[in-house]
């Protein structure tokens, strides 16, 4: 994996804890990377004799190749997190990558659904953005699930998005919402267990939460034979 010298070029704050970091690459000054893969940090640890490692997608789209954008929630204690954090903008930071197999696969016979969980919605955003670009095609749906109306980002982007490309669909559901929401109730496993009839002409693109990713493959496999690709964050 190659190693990269990059600065912190801006920093915007989406939701109370989720934050998104772009990154300049200085050297070198470019990388080529496939849309979905990520980009990996060693953090020191207190107390521990080596750092440790954790790996973040890469949420821009593979047509920049001179800057990545990061997306991440908080996690108190957290050693990974805490340190993307403490990042400011104009600091120097040494990253590893690009890594990772969770790609979009060049078939041209089936449709894509993209489920997440939070953050796990980086490596679609960059796949979403990626494909949309280049004239893809072949239908793309994407289901998003986090917790209430304060974890919510890029809607309009998604719902411009939508509305510039009829092949792209996008549905939010609100695990925990107030009594003022109008939009999507339920985890995103039951829109996937309402919504999806056939799963004949699909693949299926899951990423976030571990027992999200157990829950749907097992609601998927419930309803036939499809590709089935997974990211777990945690
Ligand atoms: C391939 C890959 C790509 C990833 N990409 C992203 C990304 O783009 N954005 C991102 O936010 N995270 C991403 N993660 C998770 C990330 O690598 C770290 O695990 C996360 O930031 C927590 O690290 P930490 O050191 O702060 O906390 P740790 O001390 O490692 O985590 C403590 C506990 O927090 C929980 N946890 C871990 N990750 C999360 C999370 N994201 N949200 C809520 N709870 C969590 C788990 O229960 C974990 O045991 C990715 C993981 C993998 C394997
Ligand atoms: N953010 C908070 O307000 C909060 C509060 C208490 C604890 N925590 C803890 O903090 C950590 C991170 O929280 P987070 O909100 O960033 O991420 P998270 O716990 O992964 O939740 C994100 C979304 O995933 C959903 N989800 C969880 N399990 C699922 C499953 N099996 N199938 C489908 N969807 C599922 C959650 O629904 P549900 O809402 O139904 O779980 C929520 O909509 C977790 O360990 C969590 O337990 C967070």
């Amino acid at each position: 994996m190659e190693s990269v010298q990059a600065k912190v070029s801006r920093i915007r704050d989406l939701t109370h804890n989720v934050r998104e970091l772009e990154l300049i690459l200085c050297e070198p000054a470019a990388i080529s990377f496939k849309a979905g893969q990520f980009i990996s940090f060693d953090i020191p640890k207190e107390g521990y004799p080596y750092p440790v490692t954790r790996p973040y997608s890469i949420a821009s789209p593979s047509s920049t190749s001179d800057r990545v954008l990061l997306l991440f929630n908080l996690v108190p204690g957290g050693p990974g997190s805490t340190y993307l954090f403490s990042l400011r903008e104009g600091d120097p930071v040494r990253f590893k990558g690009p890594a990772g197999s969770f790609t979009l696969r060049e078939d041209p016979t089936k449709q894509m659904l993209f489920v997440a969980t939070g953050t796990g919605i980086a490596p679609f955003r960059s796949m979403i953005l990626s494909y949309l670009e280049r004239d893809g095609t072949r239908p793309l749906m994407l289901f998003w699930g986090v917790r209430s109306e304060r974890d919510l980002y890029y809607q309009d982007e998604f719902k411009d998005l939508a509305d510039r490309y009829p092949h792209f669909s996008f549905v939010m559901t609100l695990s925990q919402p107030g009594s003022e929401w109008t939009g999507g109730r339920g985890r995103v496993s039951s829109l996937v267990q309402e919504r999806v009839t056939s799963v004949r002409d699909l693949a299926v693109y899951l990423c976030g939460n571990g027992n999200m990713i157990k829950d749907v493959t097992s609601y998927i496999q419930a309803k036939g034979l499809c590709p089935i690709y997974r990211e777990k964050y945690y």
